[in-house]
């Protein structure tokens, strides 16, 4: 799995005007002096609502805890500081089957990048750039969604072919065709 490649797939999906830009980082950036002070708070809220949920609770091993808000910490710093660069974007497209090791799902994934912008949201209410600063973190969490997700569906393919052991091509147009005939399209009859 080529995860530069992924990434890159991923973005080109998604229409520009909602992709996360240099201007996001910019922004992002320029108020890291009121955002990183909050990742204690951020971290522990994250981890809180994943362990008060049984379904999400049960990924966790005994005593993991530490460990994953350490690494949601250095997370949301690298978020913050950047570089936003290829590096960092195909390191993006490595942490969604990073997560289907763990079994953790998309809807796991998608709705804490949603806790995220709630969060930013909540905290810069009122302040004179919140409109700006959320739609960073709304353009970020769309393009992290998108990578981590394909990311996630590229890894379940790869896995997918080595087990029944087709070639990749021969797969996808096998799964295209089953799903025509699973989901029908109206217009098709
Ligand atoms: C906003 C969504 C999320 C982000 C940005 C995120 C980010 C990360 C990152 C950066 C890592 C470390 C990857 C590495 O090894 O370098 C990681 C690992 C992990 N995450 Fe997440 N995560 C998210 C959601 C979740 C959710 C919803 C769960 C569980 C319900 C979860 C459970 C885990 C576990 C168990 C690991 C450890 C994987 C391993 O090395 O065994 N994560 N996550």
């Amino acid at each position: 799995m080529d995860f530069h490649e992924v990434a890159q797939k991923a973005i080109n999906d998604m229409p520009p005007s909602t992709r996360f830009r240099p201007e996001d980082a910019e922004i992002i950036k320029a108020h890291a002096n009121l955002i990183l002070p909050l990742a204690g708070e951020f971290v522990t809220g994250f981890y809180d609502t994943l362990f008060a949920h049984e379904p999400t609770r049960a990924v966790f091993e005994e005593g993991e805890r530490a460990e994953r808000e350490k690494t949601l910490g250095e997370f949301l710093a690298h978020v913050v500081n950047g570089p936003h660069d290829d590096k960092f974007f195909a390191w993006l497209a490595f942490v969604g089957p990073v997560h289907v090791v763990r079994q953790v799902s998309n809807p796991m994934m998608l709705a804490m990048l949603d806790y995220l912008v709630l969060f930013v949201m909540k905290k810069f209410s009122g302040h004179e750039n919140a409109e700006k600063i959320t739609e960073a973190f709304i353009r970020l969490a769309a393009t992290l969604g998108a990578i981590i997700s394909y990311g996630y569906e590229v890894a379940w393919q790869e896995a997918l072919q080595n087990v029944v052991g087709m070639p990749p091509a021969l797969v996808q147009r096998m799964v295209h065709e089953e799903a025509q005939q699973m989901f029908p399209l109206r217009s098709h009859g």
